[in-house]
């Protein structure tokens, strides 16, 4: 089985958790990361394991995530499996109480990834998962990138015993 984690970031935060996720992504076939704007249709084709990592931005992925996933035909990922992270902000860190419940009933990116991959015929292995940053521009939160690393591990093992 091959991966590939696909991502796009303004900051550089969603980056470290994509690198650290393909890092333990362990498949018989390998894996690669590739940022969204250098995709194509020769990489997704070679993937078994989709990967897509976004950051946060108004409650939804950013523009070059969700234009990616829109271009995509329905069946486009049939048979292929897949997950998806958010990086985002952790609630408890935001001190005002209208903005902290103004987030937190927005959404997230990953949510919406998993289910545009699942309209695309992929099968989901994990629930979506966010990272949290702490600034609005980040950086991670201490043990995010452990954390990425372990749900790589985690994600992996569940995609490649499904595959038996
Ligand atoms: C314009 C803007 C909108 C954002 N919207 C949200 C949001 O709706 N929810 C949230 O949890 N974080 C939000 N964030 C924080 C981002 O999730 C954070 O910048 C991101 O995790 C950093 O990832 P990156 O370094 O890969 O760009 C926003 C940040 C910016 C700058």
């Amino acid at each position: 089985m091959r991966g590939i984690v696909i991502y796009d970031s303004i900051f550089g935060n969603t980056e470290q958790v994509a690198v650290a996720v393909r890092s333990s992504l362990s498949l018989d076939g390998g894996a690669e990361v590739v940022r969204v704007a250098d995709m194509t249709p020769g990489l997704l084709a070679d993937a078994d394991f989709i990967v897509i990592g976004s950051p946060t931005r108004g409650f939804r992925p950013t523009d070059a995530i969700v234009h990616f996933l829109k271009a995509l035909p329905a069946g486009a990922l049939n048979g292929k499996r897949a997950a998806a992270f958010d990086t985002r902000i952790s609630v408890d860190d935001i001190e005002q109480a209208m903005l902290r419940i103004i987030v937190k009933n927005g959404g997230y990116a990953a949510p919406n990834i998993a289910k545009r991959l699942e309209k695309c015929g992929a099968r989901i292995e994990a629930p979506p998962e966010g990272f949290f940053v702490k600034g609005s521009e980040g950086p991670l939160k201490e043990g995010e990138v452990e954390r990425a690393a372990s749900w790589a591990k985690r994600i992996a093992a569940a995609a490649q015993s499904g595959n038996e």
